[in-house]
């Protein structure tokens, strides 16, 4: 097969799709082109993304597609596609769109590499999103909402996507659609590692390969939710916190609890629920990454959260072992979880106690990440 492709060689040869690709409908594309004439990428970081147009004939609509090249080899990567295909297939959510892996996808070198065809999803990446619509915290809210419901659908249908972040979420009128499902989860892939750990600034910061199951979106769900909450009620977070590659944390931040500016700035807000949510997420950085409790459940018990006690900067998250939960996480099929005890986090304040989080602080950088 030779040397996996790089970006430059997929950007010479899908200029000319006829002889590039082998379906059909590939072939007859025209790729959107940048100011320079040249096909225009998206990148991720795992692959990069062409958008091509299939014109209308006799019988077939004009399509929009996806060519998503890949910018690494993963062995079993035509068996996981499979899986997530008969899954989604099986379950009918209204957030993915259709794919194809094509295992004869872009010819380079006289040699044939893996390509996924995938409708093209219309609308903003989140954080575009979120930008367009700071101004307006009812369609923030809005948008909240349709979240906690994407998430119990994705929970209940047994899903987890496995890279929730900006780039990956796009939203368009009131709907949300899902894109790149190479680290996506479903049940035929128990017992598999994850072939990614997704977005540095959207993930728990000690999630490893290993930790691949349902529970895998849980940590960046919570941060979604909770980031949209805070600029519905404060939009200086933005300009003081999105970096353009994140909402309003970073990776530092979840080393950093309490103490980076952004838990700060939160708390300023004034906000009882707000201080809750935060206090929720500080106490799933703490928790083992596969024991990060569902939204539904972290929701229903908020009231629960208390900020954990300060930690040493230098001190990173404590891993608890993976048979305890601070609060209970009831399985997707019992409604309504049982009547939790207050979070047993060390240290956790007395109520109305000053927080020892706010009794420091550490302003930092955040050009980072
Ligand atoms: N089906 C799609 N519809 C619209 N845009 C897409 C689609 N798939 C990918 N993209 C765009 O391409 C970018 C990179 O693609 P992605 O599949 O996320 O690759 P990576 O695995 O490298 O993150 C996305 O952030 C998005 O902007
Ligand atoms: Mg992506």
């Amino acid at each position: 097969m030779g040397a996996w492709p790089d970006l430059t060689e997929y950007h010479e040869v899908v200029q000319h799709p006829p002889r590039a690709f082998a379906d059909p409908g590939l072939k007859a594309v025209s790729l959107e082109l940048d100011r320079f004439g040249m096909p225009k990428p998206a990148t991720g970081g795992n692959a990069v993304v062409y958008k091509g147009k299939e014109p209308g004939g006799f019988f077939s609509f004009k399509k929009t597609w996806a060519i998503r090249c890949f910018l690494r080899p993963i062995s079993d990567h035509a068996e996981r596609y499979e899986a997530i295909s008969k899954h989604l297939r099986k379950v009918r959510l209204p957030y993915d769109v259709n794919f194809q892996f094509l295992k004869q996808g872009v010819q380079i070198r006289s040699h044939w590499f893996p390509i996924v065809k995938m409708q093209w999803a219309d609308g903003d990446l989140l954080h575009s999103h979120i930008e367009k619509h700071l101004r307006d915290p009812a369609s923030l809210a809005a948008l909240r909402t349709k979240w906690v419901t994407l998430v119990s659908d994705l929970e209940a249908a047994r899903v987890a996507h496995g890279d929730l972040q900006h780039g990956n979420i796009l939203v368009r009128g009131g709907s949300i659609q899902l894109v790149d499902y190479d680290g996506m989860w479903v049940p035929a892939l128990k017992g598999r590692h994850a072939t990614e750990t997704g977005h540095r600034a959207y993930q728990h910061p000690e999630r490893s390969g290993k930790d691949y199951g349902q529970e895998i979106d849980r940590f960046s769900v919570l941060l979604i939710y909770l980031s949209l909450a805070a600029l519905e009620r404060d939009v200086t977070l933005w300009e003081r916190f999105h970096t353009g590659d994140n909402l309003i944390f970073v990776r530092e931040d979840f080393h950093q609890l309490g103490r980076s500016a952004i838990w700060q700035q939160l708390r300023r807000i004034g906000s009882g629920q707000i201080d809750q949510l935060a206090a929720a997420l500080a106490t799933m950085v703490q928790q083992h990454p596969m024991k990060v409790s569902s939204l539904d459940s972290v929701l229903k018990n908020l009231a629960y959260f208390k900020f954990p006690a300060s930690i040493p900067a230098s001190t990173p998250a404590k891993r608890v072992a993976p048979t305890t939960s601070a609060v209970p996480t009831p399985p997707p099929s019992v409604p309504t979880p049982p009547a939790p005890k207050p979070v047993a986090v060390q240290g956790a304040r007395a109520a109305g106690a000053m927080p020892t989080w706010m009794k420091k602080s550490d302003y930092r950088d955040r050009s980072d990440d």
